[in-house]
């Protein structure tokens, strides 16, 4: 990323898009964030190591969205409401921070000269297919409220390829973890969940029987997947997918939480399953590592250890 480069970071207070700031101004980019706080912590922006502008605002508000395009070439479209169960409980809400805010996103980077829009879809667009892993090819198949708006702003913006000559990549994040992660909320993901409840002793909680498997990937993997698709030469208007292409279930993973944290002897609590949860979870990669040169440049174990050392060190510890 030159130093010339004008980069908007949308969600720039949240999990992956201040990982994502903070690698970008790391490597020279001119970053701008925009988050209206709604998942995101001013904490998070605070731990981000050099200068950037700040817009605070909502995307589906046109005076935000201008001031934070406006000058713009590249556009990281992280900003989202990232909750199957909440999406679920109020779906028109998840549909104006997903989706709505999303193609005004696009039609602004459109009218104001973006050159590049990378867009963080989500693997929730697979729902349940018979075969594993699950490929770009599938067919689609939602299975909540979030997933059918997260795709539907993936299909935004390959249309805004087709027609405008956008240069929108789609990555299809699985499930990311890693520093910055919020543990506190009934709708967070489970690694930092599970995390949080073991360093406090306190007994993780699992919806259903805890067989069902993720493809877990650090945080650093698809902030560089991000930057790639920046930087790629072809590509334009697809997706990808972004992610370890392993897959480990809840159970099995908490039994490694539990190995590095020394909490052997913590309970989970098993709870009914909850609607819209995929099953199984795993990625073929093969088109970004061919695309987009792709790595996983941390692993499941080492991440999970750079996690835990990051919560030792945040406000959730005390
Ligand atoms: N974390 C995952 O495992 C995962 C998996 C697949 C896809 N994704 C996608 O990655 C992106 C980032 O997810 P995250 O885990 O960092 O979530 P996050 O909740 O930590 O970050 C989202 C950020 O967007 C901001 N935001 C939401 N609506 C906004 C709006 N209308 N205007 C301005 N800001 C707004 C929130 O305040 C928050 O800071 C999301 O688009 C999500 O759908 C995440």
């Amino acid at each position: 990323m030159s130093l010339t480069t004008n980069c908007l970071v949308t969600g720039g207070a949240g999990f992956i898009g201040s990982n994502l700031a903070d690698e970008l101004i790391r490597r020279g980019a001119r970053v701008r964030i925009i988050d209206n706080f709604s998942t995101g912590f001013r904490e998070n922006l605070e731990e981000i190591s050099g200068d950037f502008d700040f817009v605070e605002g909502d995307l589906n508000d046109d005076r935000a969205l201008e001031d934070a395009v406006s000058g713009i070439d590249i556009v990281f479209h992280q900003a989202a409401l990232p909750s199957v169960p909440r999406s679920v409980e109020n779906p028109i809400e998840t549909h104006e921070a997903c989706a709505s805010a999303t193609l005004k996103l696009l039609v602004k980077a459109k009218d104001r000269g973006v050159r590049r829009f990378v867009y963080a879809a989500s693997s929730s667009a697979y729902g349940d297919q018979e075969t594993l892993p699950k490929v770009e090819t599938m067919k689609v198949d939602p299975l909540s409220p979030y997933a059918a708006a997260k795709l539907m702003g993936e299909q935004y913006c390959s249309v805004f390829h087709r027609i405008y000559g956008l240069e929108t990549f789609s990555l299809r994040y699985f499930n990311v973890f890693g520093p910055r992660q919020n543990p506190s909320s009934m709708y967070s993901g489970v690694i930092s969940r599970f995390i949080d409840a073991l360093m406090k002793e306190e007994s993780p909680l699992i919806y259903g029987d805890g067989e069902q498997s993720r493809d877990f990937t650090y945080v650093a993997n698809v902030v560089d997947a991000n930057i790639k698709a920046a930087e790629a030469a072809d590509g334009a208007g697809e997706t990808f997918n972004a992610a370890n292409g392993e897959r480990i279930s809840l159970n099995e993973l908490l039994s490694v939480l539990k190995k590095i944290t020394g909490r052997e002897s913590v309970e989970a609590v098993y709870k009914e399953s909850r609607k819209g949860d995929v099953k199984h979870s795993q990625a073929d990669n093969q088109k970004a590592v061919a695309m987009l040169g792709y790595q996983n440049l941390v692993g499941l174990e080492e991440g999970l250890r750079k996690t835990i050392d990051w919560w030792k060190h945040s406000r959730f510890a005390s």
